[in-house]
């Protein structure tokens, strides 16, 4: 209504409300090195473009007479009820995308009323991100560092911060192949100090013989060497759920015996998520994995999902499917180059007006209507 409402007086919006346009729109209008980061993917596209042929090969059979005159987008998840079935995806080193970066982000999530999931590896400390946030829903995502008592360190600082549930992302015990990154010799991770969390964290200063402004080689020698650990195995998840009270979700779940294990393991949830086909070339596109693990674990622990959210009716296909909520990754960084905070809130705005309307259209007056027969697969 906003937006015919201000086309009245012959305002168009400021940002293209279809995000596949949005998407073209930054990378004709930001830097190449910082469009590359967010826009890349692992080897040569072949997992990005699986996610979106996933989801366009589903369709929606969309049903008539059923009042659908009073809607409510709200969603029980993890225990707290959400206004509507979305979460900003935690993206590392957003100051590249923009100078306020995770804090515009963060403030964006929290005038929407959607959860704000911060990456370990962003530009900005968790503490001033918290901050920025008021009393507003937000999450931790843990690249669970080889150190332990980083890690713990890390987990203390969140919980004091206000972090309420833990996102531990597993897909990413090294970086992918990322050729549009690796042509910028890694650069972009560079931006913005993406270390923030570890140089300010007292556990990781420790381990420096030198205080990180007067070695700071070391210090990022010390990152590197471990920012995440390839070694971990299912029974180390103990330690994190004897460290955290809160929630404990596994991102980067494709299998549903990891889901299964991850039940087992007395995890909370999973996001169902290949990290927008950022990391394995060639491996199955996310929504063809989401009614397996759905069916595996969907009556024991929260199914969420992302990579390749790009519309309203790519989020209808994902709760029909069984998950929860999903998260957007790239839009939202999108939105945050183009126009900060408000780029941001354009996004979340223009995703939510149309899953509304797709719901409505569908027949729907809520999520919860949703199942998978309300979708057929294309051949
Ligand atoms: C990511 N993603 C990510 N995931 C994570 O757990 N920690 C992180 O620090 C990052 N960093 C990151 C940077 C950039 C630039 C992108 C695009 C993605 C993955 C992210 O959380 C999410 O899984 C995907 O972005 C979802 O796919 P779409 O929405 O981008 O298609």
């Amino acid at each position: 209504y906003e937006i015919y409402l201000n086309g009245m007086t012959g305002a168009t919006p400021r940002l293209p409300t279809d995000l596949t346009r949005l998407e073209e729109l930054a990378e004709h209008r930001l830097p190449p090195r910082a469009v590359g980061y967010v826009a890349g993917s692992a080897g040569s596209g072949t997992t990005a473009a699986a996610n979106r042929e996933a989801l366009d090969r589903r369709r929606i059979v969309p049903r008539m007479l059923r009042d659908v005159s009073e809607r409510d987008l709200s969603v029980e998840v993890l225990g707290r009820t959400l206004p509507a079935p979305l979460a900003l995806a935690p993206v590392g080193v957003l100051s590249i995308m923009h100078p306020e970066g995770e804090k515009a982000a963060a403030r964006a999530a929290a005038a929407q009323g959607v959860p704000y999931i911060l990456s370990s590896a962003s530009s900005t400390p968790m503490e001033e991100v918290a901050s920025a946030m008021g009393d507003a829903e937000r999450w931790f995502q843990l690249y669970w560092p080889k150190d332990p008592e980083v890690a713990r360190s890390f987990l203390d600082r969140a919980k004091a911060s206000g972090f309420s549930v833990l996102v531990v992302t597993l897909d990413t015990p090294m970086l992918a192949w990322r050729p549009r990154d690796l042509d910028e010799a890694y650069l972009p991770f560079l931006h913005g100090v993406g270390t923030a969390n570890y140089f300010t964290d007292p556990a990781f200063q420790a381990g420096l013989a030198k205080p990180v402004n007067e070695d700071p080689n070391a210090a990022v020698m010390r990152f590197v060497g471990m920012f995440s650990d390839p070694a971990k195995t299912w029974p180390d998840l103990a330690f994190l759920r004897e460290h955290w009270d809160g929630p404990i979700v596994l991102k980067g779940i494709l299998h549903p015996d990891d889901a299964q294990q991850a039940a087992e393991s007395g995890m909370d949830g999973v996001i169902v998520s290949n990290h927008g086909g950022r990391q394995v070339a060639g491996s199955i596109g996310a929504a063809d994995a989401l009614p397996g693990v759905a069916e595996a674990v969907g009556d024991r622990l929260t199914v969420l999902f992302d990579s390749g959210i790009r519309s309203g009716d790519d989020i209808a296909k994902a709760l029909a499917l069984g998950a929860r909520s999903v998260l957007i990754g790239r839009p939202y960084a999108y939105g945050l180059g183009l126009d900060g905070q408000a780029g941001v809130e354009h996004v979340i705005r223009c995703l939510l007006a149309e899953l509304d309307l797709t719901l409505a259209l569908s027949g729907h007056a809520s999520p919860a209507s949703l199942s998978p027969s309300d979708l057929i697969e294309h051949h």
